[in-house]
């Protein structure tokens, strides 16, 4: 058995975490609203039309924030279609996803949801085929009192208080060439900013998210967050991340590896944004919202072919695997130890949709990747501390000195709880893990997930690919080839 250790000092502190680093994302895409949160006439729906057994899969995330309503399609969408009378509502074409969107379902009955669901709304603005005027009326109806022409109309919607969303996206990957209304960076950066200075006026008390590149790779990345940030800094703070991972070579040692991408990414992004802050000698820090993060490609081949123009079709629908939810894990790993600068993230997505949470017409079930997710969000508020891992490491196809064991912790000092979120790489190794802390600490459980074949899934007819609770030994513990582990103390 290979031998690893994880010292850790409780005084190093990389960040208290802003819990929004546990959001998630809901767009108007396949299955996500239609038949996954909403789906009026189900055994399982309440009166509103909002699926139970959902809900209760949703509060066990504990999911803070959900982002809403796109996603590319937030690009097309005239967010005036989904509130008011039911009735009144247009059907229209959705050139985002090539679908026909019926709209009974808005921000009326999204915030309704949330409050079922216990979270918060991140609304996102259309900056593709709209701009700062509907930006302007969307959050003077959302967050004015009343007394004006848009928050009158809300109030005439039955909705006399204001929904007092915090939290605003300006716009979605429009650095995208396929974006409904994709911008150049100048041209985003302006938009951007007359679209911030606006809302600020109306509502000072709000966060706003700027678009940065929709992954890494993209051609304009670096020039795009430089030439947004100029523009805007002094109206926004944050600017996005989004990146999906995937194995399609089947090259599991490199896919394992990806947070390290993520941890690249992060680091190029705080490098810009820190630049354009000494560029304007400015005293403000804008931070990350790494607003789309997860898995993706199982999908893709299955989506080339769907017709256009349905209704909430089966799209996107990842079934992931056991190593799907051995990367997750890591890529938490990965958002904690950044947690000084990224402040909120989202899970992409939240239902059905590259989800956690599966439906059909008779059940929700878990997804592999729920668990980590599940455990950080659990686990995983409170300070994070940057622990020091001494292991072997190896080489991969895109990432050089790749540590087998990746970790961070978490001090929860309300509950005095201290946990160590432990990913194992090694497909061949099982890990004899010495653990010391600077402080005492008294051993709770090991939460584990291992010993399944990389490409087993949790399906409608059965989930075997979950977490048990072991007993965890005071100074070393056994971490299994291929696993994920939380390891939870009390001091
Ligand atoms: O999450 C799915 C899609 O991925 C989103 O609509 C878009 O923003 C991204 O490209």
């Amino acid at each position: 058995m290979k031998k690893a250790a994880v010292s850790v000092s409780f005084s190093n502190v990389i960040s208290k975490i802003d819990n929004r680093i546990y959001g998630s994302f809901i767009e108007h895409l396949g299955r996500a609203v239609y038949g996954g949160i909403y789906q009026p006439g189900n055994p399982n729906s309440d009166e509103n039309g909002f699926r139970k057994d959902v809900i209760e899969l949703v509060k066990d995330l504990n999911v803070p924030i959900v982002r809403y309503p796109g996603g590319n399609f937030v690009s097309g969408y005239n967010w005036e279609d989904g509130v008011g009378p039911k009735d009144k509502r247009p059907v229209r074409l959705d050139l985002a996803w090539f679908t026909t969107e019926t709209n009974e379902f808005g921000m009326q009955e999204f915030d309704e949801w949330l409050k079922a669901s216990g979270s918060e709304m991140m609304m996102a603005v259309n900056l593709g085929t709209r701009g700062p005027d509907e930006a302007r009326a969307l959050l003077e109806y959302a967050n004015f009192p009343g007394g004006t022409y848009w928050s009158d109309l809300r109030r005439s919607h039955g909705k006399a208080e204001p929904y007092g969303i915090h939290t605003w996206c300006l716009g979605n990957e429009m650095d995208g060439p396929w974006q409904i209304c994709h911008k150049t960076a100048y041209e985003y950066a302006r938009t951007a900013t007359e679209t911030a200075k606006l809302m600020k006026w109306i509502d000072p008390s709000i966060e706003l998210v700027a678009c940065g590149s929709s992954n890494f790779n993209m051609k304009t990345f670096g020039e795009w967050e430089h030439t947004v940030l100029s523009e805007a800094y002094d109206y926004i703070d944050y600017i996005s991340m989004h990146e999906y991972y995937e194995n399609n070579n089947d090259d599991t040692p490199t896919f394992l590896a990806e947070n390290i991408g993520m941890d690249r990414f992060i680091k190029a992004v705080v490098a810009i944004i820190d630049m354009v802050k000494a560029e304007k000698k400015s005293e403000k820090t804008v931070n990350i919202s790494f607003d789309e993060w997860n898995v993706w490609y199982h999908s893709k081949k299955h989506d080339e072919d769907l017709e256009h123009w349905g209704r909430a079709p089966h799209r996107l629908e990842d079934v992931y695997t056991f190593e799907d939810a051995l990367l997750v894990g890591g890529l938490l790993i990965t958002l904690l130890k950044n947690s000084d600068r990224v402040k909120i993230a989202c899970l992409a997505q939240l239902v059905n949709v590259i989800a956690p949470i599966m439906t059909n017409d008779d059940r929700a079930w878990a997804q592999t990747i729920f668990y980590p997710f599940l455990h950080a969000s659990s686990f995983g508020r409170g300070s994070a501390i940057s622990v020091s891992v001494d292991c072997e490491t190896y080489d991969c196809r895109k990432y050089k000195n790749v540590p087998f064991i990746d970790s961070v912790a978490v001090r929860n000092d309300e509950k005095r709880e201290i946990t160590l979120f432990v990913l194992n790489r090694s497909l061949s190794d099982d890990i004899s893990l010495s653990v010391s802390f600077s402080d005492a600490v008294k051993p709770v459980e090991h939460i584990e997930m291992a010993g399944y074949g990389l490409k087993d899934v949790n399906t409608c007819e059965s989930s075997p690919v979950k977490p048990v609770s072991k007993s965890l030994g005071a100074e070393t513990v056994e971490i299994s080839k291929a696993s994920w582990n939380v390891l939870r103390y009390t001091y």
